[in-house]
């Protein structure tokens, strides 16, 4: 029997991979999902509870209401989901996916496995086990030959990729040249961003707040770039110098050297991107996240590949079952990074073989940021609102985010500055029509795309826009606080705000922070109007963690109140709105 087809789906994919992918998943589904025996599912979950975009081809397919209940009566399967518990719909696609494959027939080899970024052993924690028990069921149905000889615990598969340096570098170019990018047509994408020039970057909380916050313009002239309001631009990072100077010393790498990358099978694909031949350099900075916290099998390729009796114990150790707590408590809590770890470790650190690189090191993935600006008030320019991470735990150096800390270090007064960057549609969509209203829910940087929609609506004309804004102080983090209230004078805009430290609000919330969800059930005759009788649109965008909840609870009982409507007719009458695309949510974690 043949061996068990994986469909993978990534989330956030965009561009020329994507599209291939969506290409080959039609040709796969239509043509072979009849015909697989055994099929594992990897999905994650995207938007609020939707499936990610180079999924939805897949999903149109599988819920076609004319699929006959035997349709995959010959097919074992397996799903992994991969979610976050902070969103409402936790691992919702994969949920529904695995009820669908059984509605159609197919048998399940085991009960659903749901991935949480928010456990503090990330998805591991329920996918490690779960693999452990895929891996019995699938054994017991396709036994190892015998003549294929078992690999051994502690030995390392092959490498993916092979690193062939070469003699001299062939072309001097800077250290910090950045992704390649080919003359070809199309929007710039993943495979093909587009170098922005940056224009500001500039600082817009108070110097005493501890947020610190940034606008920063970009010059996209010429890039073929084209958003709308509700847009989100995709940003590559790189590491700082310093951290991939530390890197290249603790693995004893010559940053200068080039190399040609070569998969050792035929079929695998080169990182998109990475130029060829590549620096070391080049490599580290762009490619190799070692700003992120390893996983357990990071610790597990590395024990294979340590030369060292001590070292190689200790990190058995931690990529053991047993050994997880260590696990959690040496990395998950305090956040330490793979840069860390390696220092730790310096004598397997030293011995890594070049060409386990990429196995050992994910890939720095892109970060999304709501687009803030219109063109039709900035043409050719874009703009974005950026919360710098920076956090502590009970480690001497501060936490802090890779891309929003790289941003936020560059300066354009210096030098010349480029960013690799693509747009992709965002979650929010906003009416045309003239005089449909717009109620938009943004705290903090979660008013970063209702900027961009105030500003195109009001350039078309479009009236009924009403913005709830929630920051701490009115003179730290009121962000475009007079560009609100000018459009507030021109009646172009009515502008709602929560100053949660600010104390100066009614008795009835004494000692209560004050945030949007409290203005809006304050409002909630006008909100209520709105929606119920001018078919306002509702618009919900920041930090996915209390405030979705929040504010939907207060929507909830707005209904109830202003309409008259019991609490299960308010949860439909949500449902509608969010059905009808009259509530639409970007969040993030
Ligand atoms: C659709 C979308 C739109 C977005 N729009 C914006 C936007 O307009 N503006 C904006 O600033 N961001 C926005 N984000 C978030 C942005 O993509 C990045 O996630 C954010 O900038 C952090 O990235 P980073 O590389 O700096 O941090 P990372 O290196 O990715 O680190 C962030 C991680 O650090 C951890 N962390 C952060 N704070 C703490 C803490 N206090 N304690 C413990 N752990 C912590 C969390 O695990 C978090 O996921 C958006 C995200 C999405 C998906
Ligand atoms: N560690 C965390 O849990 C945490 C939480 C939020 C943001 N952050 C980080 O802070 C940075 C900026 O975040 P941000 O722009 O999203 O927002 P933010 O600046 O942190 O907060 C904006 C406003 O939202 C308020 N708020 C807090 N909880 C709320 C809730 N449940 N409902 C409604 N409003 C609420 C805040 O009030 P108060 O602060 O006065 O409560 C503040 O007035 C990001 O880097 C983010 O990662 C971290
Ligand atoms: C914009 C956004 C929306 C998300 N929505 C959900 C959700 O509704 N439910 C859930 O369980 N996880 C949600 N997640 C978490 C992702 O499913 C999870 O992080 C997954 O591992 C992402 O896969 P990727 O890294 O391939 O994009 C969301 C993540 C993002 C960035």
């Amino acid at each position: 029997r043949p061996a068990p087809a994986v469909l993978g789906e990534g989330g956030l994919g965009t561009g020329a991979e994507r599209e291939r992918e969506v290409l080959h998943l039609c040709l796969f589904v239509e043509a072979n999902l009849i015909r697989e025996p055994l099929v594992v599912f990897v999905c994650a979950t995207t938007g609020q509870g939707d499936p990610p975009d180079n999924m939805k081809n897949f999903w149109r397919f599988i819920f076609r209401k004319n699929l006959p209940s035997t349709s995959l009566c010959q097919m074992d399967f397996a799903v992994l989901g991969l979610g976050d518990s902070s969103y409402a719909k936790f691992n919702f696609v994969a949920k529904k996916l695995h009820r669908r494959l059984l509605q159609l027939g197919a048998s399940a080899l085991l009960p659903i496995c749901l991935g949480d970024d928010q456990h503090e052993l990330g998805p591991d924690a329920t996918i490690d086990p779960w693999l452990g028990d895929l891996w019995e069921k699938v054994l017991e149905l396709y036994p190892v030959p015998i003549d294929l000889p078992v690999i051994p615990h502690g030995v390392p598969l092959p490498s993916k990729f092979t690193l062939q340096f070469l003699p001299e570098a062939p072309n001097p170019s800077s250290k910090e040249s950045c992704l390649a990018i080919s003359d070809s047509l199309g929007p710039p994408s993943e495979s093909q961003p587009f170098l922005a020039p940056m224009v500001t970057n500039q600082r817009v909380t108070g110097p005493s707040h501890f947020q610190d916050v940034r606008l920063i313009e970009f010059d996209i002239t010429d890039s073929g770039i084209s958003f709308a309001a509700g847009d989100v631009v995709l940003i590559q990072p790189s590491n700082s110098a310093a951290h991939i100077q530390q890197f290249c010393h603790v693995l004893g790498l010559d940053p200068s050297q080039c190399f040609v990358l070569q998969p050792r099978e035929p079929d695998v694909p080169c990182p998109p991107g990475l130029p060829q031949p590549c620096s070391v350099w080049q490599l580290v900075s762009q490619y190799l996240d070692m700003a992120s916290v390893p996983r357990r099998s990071f610790f597990e390729l590395l024990a294979c590949l340590s030369p060292h009796e001590l070292e190689r114990e200790k990190l058995l150790e931690l990529s053991s079952a047993q050994g997880q707590e260590d696990l959690c408590e040496y990395c998950s809590r305090p956040r330490r990074t793979i840069l860390e770890v390696l220092c730790d470790f310096p004598h397997t650190a030293g011995a890594i073989p070049p060409d386990y690189l990429l196995d050992l090191i994910p890939q720095i993935r892109p970060r999304a940021f709501s687009i803030a600006s219109s063109l039709l008030v900035h043409p050719r320019r874009l703009q974005i609102l950026v919360a710098v991470v920076q956090y502590r735990t009970r480690l001497k150096e501060p936490r802090r985010g890779l891309c929003s800390s790289w941003l936020a270090s560059l300066d354009p007064k210096k030098g010349p500055v480029q960013v690799p960057l693509w747009v992709r549609p965002g979650g929010l969509a906003f009416p045309e029509t003239p005089d449909t209203p717009v109620i938009m829910v943004g705290p903090g940087t979660g008013v970063a795309p209702f900027r961009a929609a105030v500003q195109e609506r009001v350039a078309q004309g479009q009236t009924g826009n009403f913005l709830f804004f929630g920051c701490r102080w009115r003179d730290q983090d009121f962000y475009w606080g007079d560009e609100w209230q000018e459009l507030e004078k021109r009646g172009c805009l009515t502008l709602v705000t929560a100053f949660s430290r600010e104390q100066t609000y009614p008795c009835y919330l004494q000692g209560q922070k004050v945030y949007v969800q409290h203005r809006l059930r304050e409002l909630g005759p006008l909100v209520w109007e709105l929606l119920d009788h001018r078919g306002a649109y509702f618009y919900l965008a920041g930090n996915a963690k209390y405030m979705p909840t929040d504010v939907m609870e207060a929507l909830m009982s707005i209904f109830q109140e202003e309409g008259g409507l019991s609490h299960p007719n308010a949860a439909t009458y949500l449902a509608r709105l969010q059905r009808t695309l009259r509530f639409q949510t970007e969040t993030w974690a």
